[in-house]
């Protein structure tokens, strides 16, 4: 059962202008394909960092990142104000009281959209599916830089800066009614009143710099893969690309060989498994399968950019006073990267108050067994289920 979709041409953020060409079918009949223009004025960094065209200069590059004296590599400006293409799917039930509450999902890095989408077994592994299936819309797209969107230069352009500008766009649009008048057969047919916002790793780092920068846009919050700062260590940052980072061109030159300098990605398959993956024994029930492993190798591992990496401490992420809806982190148990594999007693909730002064509700939940990449391990329903019971719990 085909029903349209659309290319949609947003002129301006605040002034949308939809002219709608055909792009292909769409995945399921609630689900459109869009392509966004976001006009973005953001202002990046300009970092004293060696450029990455070789497997020989991203292991470079990433003991640079590591040093541990000169940590200022800042050394000046660079003001954006450009329109950037911004693939995403809009997907709206048929039905429910929920329909009216859309969920913006952010992906993380080394991974492109289909982290939140994914189609083996999609009924227990695509949160976008069991988000639909518990009423809510969504809103999954590709960060700048990553899958169907825009790839601009890897060092001054995709930076985090201008990803935060590009959520706010889609939160705003989300708001305002102008996202659901992109599509013909949506329009007037219902209204978002609730905006919530779900991260994954980098993504919860964007997503914390929308709460930080713009908080009264967002209604709730859920941030996985991530903690505030100064509580468990985390692992630094450098290390995951010493050791997993490397040209993508020379990765895989089929997929990511028109990629151009500074797009890394990760070594090879176990190079992922190490960021994404936990299953402490063959038998764990919350563990992993390889097939899952192997799909996202194939499917979802994207490459990241010199300046997503540099710049993403760089931006303001806390505190986020004018953010006054409830929050949750929801934590993989064996999470490397946000909690050094145990992410059991990391959360500090003095730290959370802090940094969310006004938040009506700040909570944390472990989900047993996953790792980093909750979407991929086995039980990842009953995970997202948890979340949205905690959004019902919040009067979502
Ligand atoms: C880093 O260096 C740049 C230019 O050299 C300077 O403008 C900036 O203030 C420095 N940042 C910090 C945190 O010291
Ligand atoms: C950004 O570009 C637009 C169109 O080119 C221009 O009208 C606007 O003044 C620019 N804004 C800034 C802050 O430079
Ligand atoms: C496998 O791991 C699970 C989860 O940590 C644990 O409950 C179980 O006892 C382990 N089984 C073996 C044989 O070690
Ligand atoms: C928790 O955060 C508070 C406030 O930032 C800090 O004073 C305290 O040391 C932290 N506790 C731990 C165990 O890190
Ligand atoms: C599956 O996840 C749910 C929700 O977090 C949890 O209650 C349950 O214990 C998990 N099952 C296993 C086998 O880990």
């Amino acid at each position: 059962m085909l029903s349209t979709v659309f290319q949609l041409v947003l002129l301006a953020a605040s002034n949308a202008a939809a002219s709608p060409t055909f792009l292909g079918p769409p995945k399921a009949p609630a689900c459109h394909e869009l392509t966004l223009r976001i006009p973005v004025t953001a202002t990046n960094l300009r970092f004293n960092l060696p450029t990455v065209d070789s497997n020989l200069d991203a292991v470079r590059w990433g003991i640079e990142d590591s040093r541990r004296t000169n940590v200022n590599r800042t050394t000046g400006e660079i003001p954006i104000n450009q329109t950037f293409s911004i693939a995403a799917q809009l997907c709206v039930p048929s039905h429910g009281s929920k329909k009216s509450q859309i969920q913006i999902l952010t992906h993380g890095q080394f991974a492109n959209r289909k982290y939140w989408d994914v189609q083996l077994q999609p009924e227990e592994y695509s949160y976008v599916e069991n988000a639909l299936a518990a009423g809510y819309s969504v809103l999954n797209y590709d960060r700048l830089s990553v899958g169907a969107s825009e790839h601009p230069d890897a060092y001054t352009v995709a930076q985090t800066a201008v990803e935060v500008e590009i959520l706010r766009s889609l939160n705003t649009m989300a708001h305002n009614g102008h996202l659901l008048s992109l599509v013909p057969d949506l329009a007037g047919s219902t209204k978002f009143d609730k905006v919530i916002n779900v991260g994954h790793s980098y993504g919860s780092i964007v997503t914390s710099g929308l709460l930080a920068q713009y908080g009264d846009l967002v209604d709730a919050a859920i941030l996985t893969g991530f903690l505030p700062p100064a509580e468990a260590a985390a692992l630094p940052a450098g290390a995951v690309l010493i050791a997993n980072g490397r040209f993508a061109p020379e990765v895989d030159p089929v997929r990511w060989g028109t990629y151009a300098s500074g797009y890394i990605a990760n070594a090879d398959i176990y190079a992922l498994q190490t960021i994404f993956f936990s299953r402490r024994n063959d038998s764990d029930p919350a563990g992993f399968d390889n097939d899952l492993l192997e799909y996202a190798w194939n499917e979802v591992a994207a490459p990241i950019t010199s300046g997503e990496w540099l710049s993403k401490s760089e931006i303001k992420q806390f505190p986020a006073p004018a953010f006054t809806g409830p929050i949750l982190f929801l934590e993989g148990e064996h999470d490397l990267g946000a909690c050094l594999a145990d992410c059991n007693g990391a959360f500090n909730a003095t730290r959370a108050t802090e940094v969310y002064p006004n938040a009506k509700m700040i909570d944390y939940y472990v989900q047993p067994g996953a790792g980093h990449g909750l979407t991929l391990h086995r039980n990842a329903s009953a995970g997202y289920k948890a979340g949205f019971d905690w959004l019902s719990s919040q009067g979502f």
